[in-house]
């Protein structure tokens, strides 16, 4: 069963753009924001994998405005044709794309550790050369993660060196570390934004798995006995499609404020409807972010027009 019945087309005349929209949470965002009447930009490395997703969307929602963007979030110049080449102006751009485990060896197309690189550095190259068609009230809406928690961002030792550097420990921890970085930039650009129209805005899916998550054709396929065995955790955790929800609530909601943070309300924020967070006082740091901001224009070799 679906997280809830197909909302009101109030999204119509918007679009918003969605990383990593052909699986997972970034798919049913482009679901929940299409369903709304919303043009959905799905930016996806794999056109092949895109054109599944859109199929899946089509099948329900058959007027779905969507169009497919070919986005490699691990390659920079992937990033800079999807950016350049957008096309029409943007009224919300969701950074959900991620990678969640790899090895230490594991490198970007621009030889930068993989998580770091596309979770972060991936999202502060697209945001920044997708600001030209940014509306003046658009949103950015980082995807976080509890996770951020499990990273220390210290302001003082944090420079382009540190924030590459080969990684020791666990790659749980160093995926908290992507995520506290890209949740540290986004707040970063809210306080840049403060006084303009536009918001920058963090949202965590809380814990989501695909055994809990509705079918869709050619999307992650769990069987049937996967599904039962998964059934009584609904108690604790969610399907993607309940992950989605603060992520779009994020993206639309009129309540959403610059700088905000956003997750489910229930339990250790796991699951439930879509309330205000807390985020680490290390992401939510001024010194952590302009030290960020400085080391992310250096690896990447984009600066922010604003
Ligand atoms: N699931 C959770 O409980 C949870 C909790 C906290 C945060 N999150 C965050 O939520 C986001 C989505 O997670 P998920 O569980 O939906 O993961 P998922 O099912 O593994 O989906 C990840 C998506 O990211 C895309 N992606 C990965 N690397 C990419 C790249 N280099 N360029 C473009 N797209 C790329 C994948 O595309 P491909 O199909 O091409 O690989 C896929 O569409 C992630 O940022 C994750 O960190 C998830």
């Amino acid at each position: 069963m679906d997280a809830a019945p197909l909302p009101p087309a109030d999204l119509r005349g918007r679009t918003v753009l969605v990383t990593g929209a052909n699986a997972g949470i970034g798919y049913w965002c482009a679901e929940q924001l299409a369903a709304r009447g919303a043009r959905v930009l799905l930016g996806c490395r794999s056109p092949e994998r895109a054109q599944i997703a859109v199929a899946a969307i089509r099948s329900r929602v058959p007027a779905a405005d969507l169009r497919v963007r070919v986005l490699d979030l691990g390659s920079l110049d992937s990033i800079a044709l999807a950016a350049t080449g957008v096309g029409e102006r943007l009224d919300a751009v969701i950074c959900n794309a991620g990678v969640k485990a790899a090895d230490r060896s594991a490198r970007t197309s621009d030889d930068h550790d993989l998580m770091v690189g596309t979770n972060f550095l991936g999202h502060f190259a697209l945001v920044a050369q997708l600001e030209p068609f940014l509306a003046p009230d658009a949103r950015v809406v980082a995807v976080g993660s509890i996770a951020h928690r499990f990273a220390h961002l210290d302001a003082a030792a944090l420079d382009a060196a540190s924030l590459d550097a080969p990684w020791s420990g666990s790659s749980l921890r160093q995926y908290g570390r992507s995520k506290a970085s890209l949740m540290a930039f986004t707040f970063e650009l809210a306080r840049r934004w403060s006084g303009s129209s536009r918001a920058a805005v963090c949202a965590h899916p809380g814990y989501a798995v695909d055994p809990l998550t509705p079918p869709r054709p050619g999307l992650a396929e769990v069987s049937g006995f996967v599904r039962a065995v998964a059934s009584p955790t609904r108690a604790l955790v969610q399907g993607k499609d309940g992950g989605a929800l603060p992520i779009v609530h994020a993206a639309t909601a009129s309540e959403v404020v610059d700088g905000a943070y956003w997750g489910p309300g229930g339990l250790l924020e796991f699951r439930g409807t879509p309330t205000r967070v807390t985020a680490s006082d290390d992401v939510r740091s001024a010194a952590v972010g302009a030290q960020l901001w400085t080391a992310a224009e250096r690896l990447t070799g984009v600066r922010f027009p604003t």
